[in-house]
């Protein structure tokens, strides 16, 4: 067999993270679905993952799990709480009977909300700051978390992880990148505190570690637990790539089992994590809010800047993590053929994530296993993404 023949033929093979094997090497990316009315996953949710499930992919990711009710982006994501516990199990249980293993995205939006049912008058970040999606509620900042916010924060992760183990999540992927909470706490460009959390790069880094320790304390050793990093946030004075290995190392080194590297943030610069059609358009067709869409339209091109789409965009400072890393690596980004699939395997990633092709293609796994030459429909127009504040949740508007 050539070195492509091996590498598609990995793709279709078992392999296992911290004694969780998985029947191929696909994992469905997290992609916030919105499918969760008032937060409550219902049946389009169910519907959504079992397509994905009946189509092979080894392992779904239910997206943006938040881990406390301050945790949302907007009051229409699910957080983790007793409230959805017989929707959550069910769900899960669907999946595992359809021979899919289900992994949960824990996050926490930090102080980047647009939340109608926030608790607080202004959501909380490292430090104060602007909170650029709260603009048409009104919250046009975000406050400074005290120690005492980030202890609870610490708890909030803690308590998350043992209510997603109790329900049945095989996995846990949390969240460190797409300048969310714990991404702004590493970031300079967002930290600017002068504390034991702030300064350094050893003190950006104490509270994900610190999460780290309790969500490995709340489920144990011997339970899954993928980190999804931003190996570069795209812009001045935030991280960059090199900063994402020193970053892999210590996370590799305080137990990690698997690193997801991505790139770019939702708050500063998104198009990095997708690359292809520009996004913009289609948020100012979708946005309802008229303050937003002056806005947009005044900032848009400087935070939507373009980027063109190529195959595995982020192969190239990924496989400087897998150098430097020896845990599994999962890779994310562009991967939509079986060229694509057969290089990562080659290259030393265990598995591999997708995104958006799993939307144009929900059954890619049976059908690249059935065809050698196999190339997603997906065109990376990106129109997917405008179709998250749809009242159908999201899907591909091509096929
Ligand atoms: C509609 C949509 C929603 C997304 N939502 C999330 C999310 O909730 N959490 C996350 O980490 N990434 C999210 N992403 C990013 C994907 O997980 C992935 O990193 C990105 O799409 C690149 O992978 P791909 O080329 O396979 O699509 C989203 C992407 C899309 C297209």
């Amino acid at each position: 067999m050539s070195g492509t023949q091996h590498g598609i033929a990995d793709c279709f093979s078992p392999a296992s993270i911290n004694g969780l094997q998985l029947k191929n090497r696909f994992i469905k990316a997290g992609t916030f679905e919105n499918m969760t009315p008032s937060g409550v996953p219902g049946a389009a949710l169910n519907n959504f993952h079992g397509t994905l499930a009946d189509g092979g992919i080894a392992m779904t990711t239910l997206g943006y799990c938040a881990v406390e009710a301050d945790g949302r982006l907007n009051e229409g994501m699910m957080y983790m709480h007793e409230g959805i516990r017989p929707q959550l199990t069910a769900l899960i249980s669907d999946l595992h009977s359809r021979g899919t293993k289900v992994s949960g995205q824990m996050a926490h939006c930090g102080g980047f909300s647009k939340n109608s049912e926030l608790r607080r008058r202004r959501p909380l970040g490292p430090s104060f700051g602007l909170n650029g999606l709260g603009l048409s509620r009104g919250m046009l900042f975000c406050d400074a978390m005290t120690l005492s916010d980030i202890d609870e924060l610490i708890q909030h992760y803690y308590q998350a992880a043992v209510f997603m183990k109790s329900v049945g999540f095989d996995a846990l992927e949390i969240h460190f990148g797409h300048g969310y909470g714990l991404c702004q706490f590493m970031s300079p460009k967002t930290n600017k505190r002068k504390d034991n959390y702030g300064g350094s790069f050893e003190n950006r880094m104490r509270l994900p570690l610190q999460v780290l320790a309790a969500v490995r304390d709340a489920v144990g050793e011997d339970f899954p637990l993928l980190a999804k990093i931003s190996m570069t946030e795209g812009v001045r004075g935030g991280l960059h790539y090199d900063d994402a290995i020193e970053i892999s190392k210590l996370l590799d080194s305080a137990g990690i089992d698997g690193i997801i590297t991505s790139g770019g943030t939702s708050t500063m610069n998104p198009m990095i994590m997708f690359r292809g059609g520009n996004i913009l358009p289609g948020m100012l067709r979708t946005e309802k809010s008229r303050v937003m869409r002056l806005a947009l339209r005044m900032m848009g091109k400087s935070m939507f800047k373009d980027y063109p789409y190529h195959e595995l965009y982020f192969l190239k400072q990924a496989k400087r993590i897998r150098e430097a890393v020896s845990c599994k690596m999962i890779y994310v980004g562009g991967a939509s053929s079986n060229a694509s699939f057969a290089t990562l395997m080659e290259q030393g990633f265990d598995f591999i994530q997708l995104g958006r092709t799993l939307l144009s293609d929900p059954d890619l796994p049976n059908r690249a296993q059935a065809d050698a030459n196999f190339i997603s429909r997906c065109t990376h127009c990106n129109d997917c993404v405008s179709t998250i504040e749809s009242p159908q949740g999201i899907h591909c508007t091509q096929f």
